[in-house]
């Protein structure tokens, strides 16, 4: 196979990326070789909470800073709202829980939810109220009902504090006129107030204590979407009012209750991914020991989740919990594979392997349980209650994440301590190591058995990732484990990828395809972005803190970037069985020397690129069902290119085929939040095929050939 893959640069002078004389360029799949399996689990999903990924992203919940705790200074995403000559103030209670000042204690609604918003209203004028801006908006579509819900309570009177009642530090809270009874105004209205999208009433209760308001809010049909609105609760009486866990939920993919977003969900259906890695990335370790991801307090109702640091800058409502990872899973039809937190975090801190580990082993034991034991297990009971009594299926399970950063060298012992534990309990289980062979052999599992998969990462650019198309053509079946791709991607193009990077996506793509009797699994990483830019002006960060993602979206909208499609294109069409391809007169494409050792991405990667690569990928697989043979064919070139395409040992091959073809004017071409359809793959018929004919293939394209054989000789 691919013999000729890197034939002799020296054969083809090239100049810009063009041969100057070709030579017949022939591709020989050979059918009566098709023997290896393709891997039914070679396409998954990578995912974290990274560029508001679920918070501001999947996770439906439209209310930004809902608990509170986002920032202990002040109430992020919220703000106060004054109409008519109102007297009103907003302060955050109870932001450091350690240190409640005096005469604001007694506000917690339990241990999860100790940080709340109080409204103090002097004289009402029109209103006064609260406002969230959502995750930079609130997005208002027609005809649509949302789910409003908070925690509310008036005073009476403020009690006298209990403590430190000399400590003069804090003023204490005014004394207006009391609450009274009445209509409490909910409303999704423009920034200025000048609009109301949707509105509706809670009759308040006059009480001191918490409770729990619900109510639907509907759009008109005549609505023009938009996310340039905003989330109001109001009143026109004076008071006190202190407010938590304000929510509001748009319909969500299944009406699943706390669900996910409808458009990108159904995005991630399109690709027809096989399983989902999840917590993490660097999401399931946090930045420092104890900042891991707190699966046990992601459970149950939201009233229970206090929410915690997270690993990129902000905190997490872990409102995508558990249960909610594995509901994902079922509603895109993935396998889970869970990642599980295995004693080493961000900043370099470890715990090592022995008695100090072991509530770690345990806690992981508890988690396959939760995911996988009938109802008569604890774990298992729990899920029933929680609304799931169904186990789910899990297969795999990976120990940590990225574990060669730790150079206290202890991850062999580590690992070992979880695998001996888990397969003790789950012999079935497949243990996944973090640390792969071919990339660090000097810190690879050596003790016991080779790990059953080696999680590999590559995050380069389109060069490398072309380069790299071959890479596992020359593992060692008989000496390597199976690998995992836990994450990879090509880096060019911001926030989400441009074509280039599809192009370079594409041929790594075809090397792993190839070699899917080896490479069992891979996922793309980073999944998502919130679009929404830095403000240098307000100091609001945006949404994107790692550049270059596979999806899109900001409030209202989303779209697929053309990585995305480049998935999507190779998930959907594949067999079972793998088709040995050789190719003869492959042209090739030499680096441009002038770019002082390659472009500004390729300097950033810090490798030197080899000085010439392919110009064409490709891999075939066949569905032995259904006798079709999909080829796939990357033209990274910026000229078309002629191809013979022979089916060797075909019998009758019909004539009409399909193609299914992405392709752009140039490498920098991308899809946008406002241009999210410019580079999409478009499909049509073919005609003219037969066991030998010939294909031209657009310049910067990636296609995908769809071939009926009548029979196989
Ligand atoms: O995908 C972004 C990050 O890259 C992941 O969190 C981490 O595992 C890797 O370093």
């Amino acid at each position: 196979m691919n013999k000729l893959f890197f034939l002799c640069p020296m054969m083809f002078a090239c100049m810009g990326g063009r041969a100057l004389f070709a030579q017949e360029t022939k591709l020989t799949l050979d059918l009566t070789k098709a023997n290896k399996d393709v891997s039914p689990k070679l396409y998954g999903l990578m995912t974290e909470e990274i560029n508001y990924s679920y918070d501001g992203g999947l996770y439906a919940e439209l209310i930004r800073n809902r608990v509170f705790k986002n920032n202990a200074s002040k109430p992020e995403a919220w703000s106060l709202v004054k109409n008519g000559d109102a007297k009103a103030d907003i302060k955050l209670i109870g932001a450091d829980p350690q240190n409640v000042p005096r005469g604001e204690g007694g506000n917690a609604i339990n241990e999860a939810l100790t940080t709340c918003l109080r409204l103090t209203v002097e004289s009402s004028g029109k209103r006064a109220g609260i406002a969230n801006e959502g995750y930079w908006g609130i997005p208002v579509r027609p005809a649509t009902t949302y789910t409003a819900s908070f925690y509310i309570k008036g005073t009476e009177s403020v009690p006298p504090p209990r403590f430190n009642q000399n400590d003069q530090t804090t003023p204490a809270v005014p004394i207006i006129e009391n609450n009274t009874a009445g209509p409490i105004t909910v409303s999704i209205e423009s920034n200025d107030g000048g609009t109301v999208y949707a509105s509706g009433t809670i009759n308040f209760e006059k009480s001191p204590f918490w409770k729990k308001y619900a109510l639907k809010l509907t759009t008109a049909a005549d609505v023009k979407p938009t996310k340039d609105a905003r989330f109001v609760i109001s009143t026109d009486r004076t008071g006190l009012y202190y407010f938590n866990l304000v929510s509001l939920f748009p319909p969500t993919y299944n009406n699943r209750l706390n669900g996910d977003r409808q458009d990108i969900t159904k995005l991630l259906v399109d690709m027809k991914p096989t399983f989902l890695r999840f917590p993490g990335g660097n999401f399931l370790e946090g930045p420092y020991l104890g900042d891991h991801f707190p699966w046990k307090t992601t459970l149950g109702p939201l009233e229970q989740r206090p929410g915690h640091t997270g690993s990129w800058g902000y905190r997490a409502t872990d409102g995508m919990g558990l249960l909610e990872y594995l509901g994902w899973c079922e509603d895109v039809h993935m396998e889970p594979l869970l990642a599980v937190f295995a004693g080493y975090s961000l900043r370099g801190d470890h715990i090592d392997a022995g008695p100090l580990l072991a509530p770690h082993v345990q806690d992981a034991l508890d988690e396959i349980e939760y995911i996988t034991g009938d109802v008569h297990t604890y774990w298992g009971a729990k899920r029933a209650a929680d609304g799931h009594p169904a186990p789910f299926k899990l297969t795999c399970v990976e120990i940590g994440n990225e574990d060669w950063f730790d150079r206290s060298n202890t991850y062999d012992a580590r690992f070992n301590q979880f695998r001996k534990a888990i397969n003790a309990k789950y012999p079935s289980l497949h243990c996944i190591s973090t640390i792969a062979d071919a990339q660090f052999p000097k810190m690879m599992v050596t003790t016991g058995s080779k790990p059953y998969m080696v999680d590999e990462h590559y995050y380069q650019n389109a060069w490398q990732m072309e380069e790299d198309a071959g890479k596992y053509d020359s593992y060692d079946r008989k000496t390597s484990p199976k690998i995992f791709v836990g994450e990879w991607a090509t880096r060019e193009g911001s926030p989400t990828t441009n074509l280039n990077a599809a192009l370079g996506d594409a041929a790594w793509m075809t090397g792993m395809e190839r070699n899917s009797d080896i490479v069992l699994r891979s996922c793309y990483a980073p999944l998502f972005v919130n679009v929404n830019p830095r403000n240098p002006a307000t100091g609001d960060g945006g949404g994107m803190q790692w550049s270059s993602d596979l999806i899109g979206y900001n409030a209202l909208n989303s779209y697929g970037s053309p990585s995305y499609y480049v998935q999507k294109m190779f998930n959907t069409n594949i067999g079972n069985k793998i088709v040995p391809v050789s190719a003869d007169g492959l042209p090739m494409l030499h680096i441009d020397t002038a770019a002082k050792g390659g472009t500004e991405p390729q300097r950033r990667m810090g490798r030197k690129e080899k000085p010439a690569r392919p110009s064409l990928y490709y891999v075939a697989t066949k569905d032995t069902k259904t006798g079709t043979v999909y080829l796939k064919v990357v033209n990274v070139a910026d000229h078309a290119q002629e191809i013979t395409i022979d089916l060797k040992g075909a019998g009758a091959v019909n004539s009409k085929g399909t193609l299914i073809e992405l392709k752009g004017e140039k490498p920098e071409d991308t899809n946008s939040i406002d241009n999210p359809q410019k580079i999409v793959p478009v499909t049509e018929a073919l005609t003219g095929l037969g066991k030998v004919f010939k294909r031209t293939f657009a310049p910067y394209s990636v296609s995908v050939l769809k071939i009926q054989l009548a029979a196989i000789k």
